[in-house]
């Protein structure tokens, strides 16, 4: 299972690496279920199914003690609860894996990114606006979940794959990721306009 699939960027991971594998991708979100349903709308291997982490145990597409493994990438944080935990153990087989993944972004890759990371962050951040951001906080409080208890155990800390996933697009799409950094998505979309409109390095 998918957990938090959203536009399938990890779907697409598992669907590759586990070619004889069946796949759940799971989404509460329609417009994120409509991109599923055209990237792999096709693919026999791949179920879409709208829910959320909540309500999968009565949703009658699973069954409990049934899937190998559960992933959820980019996403826990926003369901990172005893509850949650008790849901994914009762869905897993007595063996089954829970994985979390985070992304890291990585500077260094083109000139571009040198650029962002060098002169455009630094002038835009600030520290009051991040602070307020809920899911820094909520780091602690996934650890704690993992503190020695009934459901799961920790097998490992943590590991970092470099580079794993590569996005590409216009300039748009750039634009669009750029913005989506919590540097930028703590401003009101009237700022982040402002921003892009007004510095020439956005791409223009
Ligand atoms: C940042 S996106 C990550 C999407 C995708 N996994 C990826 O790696 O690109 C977080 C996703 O978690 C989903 N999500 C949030 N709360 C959820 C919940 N309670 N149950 C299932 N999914 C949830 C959101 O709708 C969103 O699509």
């Amino acid at each position: 299972m998918d957990i938090g699939a959203g536009s399938g960027k990890f779907t697409s991971v598992l669907v590759e690496k586990f070619p004889k594998s069946h796949i759940y991708a799971v989404e509460p979100v329609s417009n994120f279920i409509d991109i599923l349903n055209t990237k792999f709308g096709s693919n026999k291997n791949v179920s879409i199914i709208q829910d959320e982490v909540s309500h999968l145990l009565s949703n009658s597409a699973f069954k409990r003690n049934s899937l190998d493994g559960i992933f959820g990438a980019q996403c826990f944080h926003w369901f990172a609860t005893r509850s949650s935990l008790e849901v994914f153990h009762a869905l897993l087989k007595p063996k089954g894996y829970l994985f979390l993944i985070w992304n890291r972004q990585t500077y260094d890759a083109n000139n571009f990114l040198k650029e962002l990371k060098s002169q455009i962050i630094p002038i835009y951040d600030d520290e009051e606006k991040l602070k307020s951001i809920k899911y820094t906080k909520l780091r602690p409080h996934i650890l704690d979940l993992f503190a020695p208890n009934d459901l799961f155990s920790r097998v490992t800390n943590f590991i970092t794959f470099k580079d794993a996933v590569v996005q590409r697009g216009k300039i748009d799409i750039v634009i669009d990721r750029v913005l989506s950094k919590s540097t930028f998505g703590v401003r009101s979309p009237q700022e982040r306009n402002e921003i892009t409109k007004n510095d020439s390095r956005f791409g223009h």
